[in-house]
């Protein structure tokens, strides 16, 4: 896929100058002196809103560093990001926890579903966590979220009776249960077979296409980019090419 440029952009998109996220001098480091790993080397980056970007690279060029420092999960060792306006790394703990949850999505490889709720209860898990209430409007964008996954017919089933397409549909769905700005997703097709990757990456485009929202997809796989907007390119803790600015 080529690096993005600008007539890349879709119309609808074009006024949208603020980025979903934006990464500067970003470096992260573990370990000291001879051992030291440098996994993020200066990075810069803007994940552009509204659309899907891939993130891919070998084995160890820091992709997940890179996703985690992003969505706040890791706090890098030099620069900063932010994300929908606000700077992550001026945060406290507490406040960044907060942020994550009200304002960012998760998808792993590992579907990470309770297995004793239902798939309906799974996805309005975060809504609770969070404290808020399940209302009707809460209710029926829930169900509005599983019918564009396709998971709407098993919503009364626990994840042992899904098959692991429909169990990271459902995680999917609550990622997006709370209307997160932006969603990453780490390799969430690794435990997936072809027809069933093929199943959830689409369905990762119809949130991007149909919801407006931003997802950033961590991937191996070629086909697996070959769904998203853009592809960031990452070699050796730097971006190779890509949507690096
Ligand atoms: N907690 C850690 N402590 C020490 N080194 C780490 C840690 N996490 C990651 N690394 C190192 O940082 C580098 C980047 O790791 P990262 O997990 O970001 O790679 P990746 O591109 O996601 O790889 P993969 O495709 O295998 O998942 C690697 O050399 C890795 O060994
Ligand atoms: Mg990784």
């Amino acid at each position: 896929m080529p690096p993005s440029t600008p007539t890349d952009t879709p119309p609808e998109n074009r006024s949208t100058a603020m980025p979903a996220a934006r990464a500067r001098g970003l470096s992260k480091t573990y370990g000291r002196g001879e051992t030291a790993v440098h996994a993020l080397r200066e990075v810069d980056l803007e994940i552009p809103a509204g659309r899907f970007t891939a993130v891919m690279g070998a084995s160890g060029s820091g992709k997940s560093t890179l996703m985690h420092c992003l969505a706040g999960l890791d706090r890098p060792t030099a620069g900063e990001v932010t994300v929908a306006g606000t700077t992550l790394t001026g945060l406290d703990d507490d406040r960044l926890t907060r942020f994550r949850r009200d304002r960012l999505g998760f998808v792993f490889q590992a579907f990470n579903l309770l297995p004793m709720l239902t798939a309906g209860q799974n996805i309005l898990l975060p809504l609770e966590l969070a404290g808020r209430r399940i209302d009707p409007a809460a209710r029926s964008r829930a169900a509005e979220i599983a019918e564009i996954l396709g998971i709407e017919r098993r919503l009364g089933h626990r994840p042992a009776e899904l098959s692991g397409g429909q169990q990271q549909r459902v995680a999917i769905a609550r990622a997006l249960i709370t209307e997160p700005d932006l969603i990453f997703a780490d390799e969430p097709t690794g435990n997936l077979d072809s027809g069933s990757s093929a199943e959830v990456l689409a369905h990762l485009r119809s949130t991007v296409r149909e919801l407006g929202r931003t997802v950033v997809m961590v991937t191996h796989e070629d086909s697996a980019a070959a769904y998203a907007d853009h592809v960031v390119l990452m070699s050796d803790g730097r971006v190779a090419a890509g949507v690096g600015v």
